[in-house]
């Protein structure tokens, strides 16, 4: 029997990237699916229009108000909810002594409270049907990159705020989970952040060589699946996670090597 089949999952992030190779994938395994971006357009763009199956919401996870809005619209057409996949972020490219404050601050916004504003409205469906919640994280959930102070301590957070919740869920039959990707194929570094909060617009990285964001979501969707409580994709991911927590210092080295490569990398300056 398939675990997706009947499904009522929410997916945050869902115009681009991993969240729409999400929506598609849960689409195929017959769940239903409450998918929100801030671009309405943009979604019907990616995944084609509003079915029986499929809804389609314009929200800023960055607000709580449209949060709630969004769950409730999930819960009115579907009934309740079994999953919540927050998805949505942004990424940011600029060295903390030049960054505004509003970068970090947008940052916190959507990666974090957008996670946190989400699985509070979704909570008491999810409960109610013993089902899950899951945070797309990042390897910088783990270790702290350089000049991506802001996303690191978003996704630092966001794993300490889901690990509090699954702890507190424990007798409810209901979970909490994350998953962090590595590098994968998306848009998330063309419209990364610079130290003033313009969209750098190109990405630094080749994105045909990386994971796909149809792998990563096959590898999200079997996490949930098996309640995977974490999960660390890429060799690269996996590597750098393992060498941090044996070799702190040695790691910060490497680290930093690796991203003065990047073209243009802020560390060059
Ligand atoms: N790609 C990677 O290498 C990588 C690695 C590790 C972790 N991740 C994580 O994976 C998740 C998905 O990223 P992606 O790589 O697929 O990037 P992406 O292609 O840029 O997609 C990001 C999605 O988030 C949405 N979004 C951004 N701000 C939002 C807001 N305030 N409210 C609602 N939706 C918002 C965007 O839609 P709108 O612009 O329409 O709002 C878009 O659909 C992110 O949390 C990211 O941190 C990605």
């Amino acid at each position: 029997m398939n675990y997706w089949n009947g499904k009522t999952v929410l997916v945050t992030g869902a115009s681009s990237g991993i969240g729409r190779a999400l929506v598609q994938q849960l689409l195929q395994n017959g769940a239903r699916v409450a998918a929100c971006s801030r671009r309405l357009d943009a979604m019907q763009a990616a995944l084609g229009p509003e079915t029986e199956q499929l809804l389609l919401f314009a929200a800023d996870v960055s607000v709580p108000d449209a949060c709630e809005a969004f769950v409730a619209a999930a819960v009115a057409k579907f009934g309740g909810v079994d999953v919540l996949i927050n998805n949505a972020g942004i990424s940011m490219r600029a060295l903390f002594a030049e960054v505004s404050f509003d970068v970090l601050r947008e940052l916190m916004d959507i990666n974090f409270w957008g996670t946190v504003y989400c699985s509070r409205f979704a909570l008491p469906h999810i409960v109610s049907r013993k089902g899950v919640i899951a945070g797309i994280s990042s390897i910088a959930g783990y270790r702290g990159l350089p000049a991506r102070t802001g996303y690191s301590a978003s996704k630092a957070a966001m794993q300490a705020f889901l690990e509090s919740l699954r702890t507190e869920l424990l007798p409810s039959g209901a979970t909490a989970i994350w998953v962090s990707p590595g590098f994968t194929a998306s848009n998330i570094r063309n419209v990364a952040r610079d130290a003033s909060g313009k969209s750098q617009g190109e990405t630094p990285l080749k994105e045909t060589q990386l994971m796909s964001a149809e792998t990563c979501a096959g590898h999200i969707l079997h996490a949930v699946e098996r309640r995977t409580r974490n999960l660390v994709l890429t060799r690269q991911g996996k590597l750098t996670v393992w060498m941090n927590k044996l070799f702190p210092g040695l790691t910060d080295t490497l680290v930093y090597r690796h991203f003065l490569k990047e073209p243009d990398s802020p560390l060059k300056k």
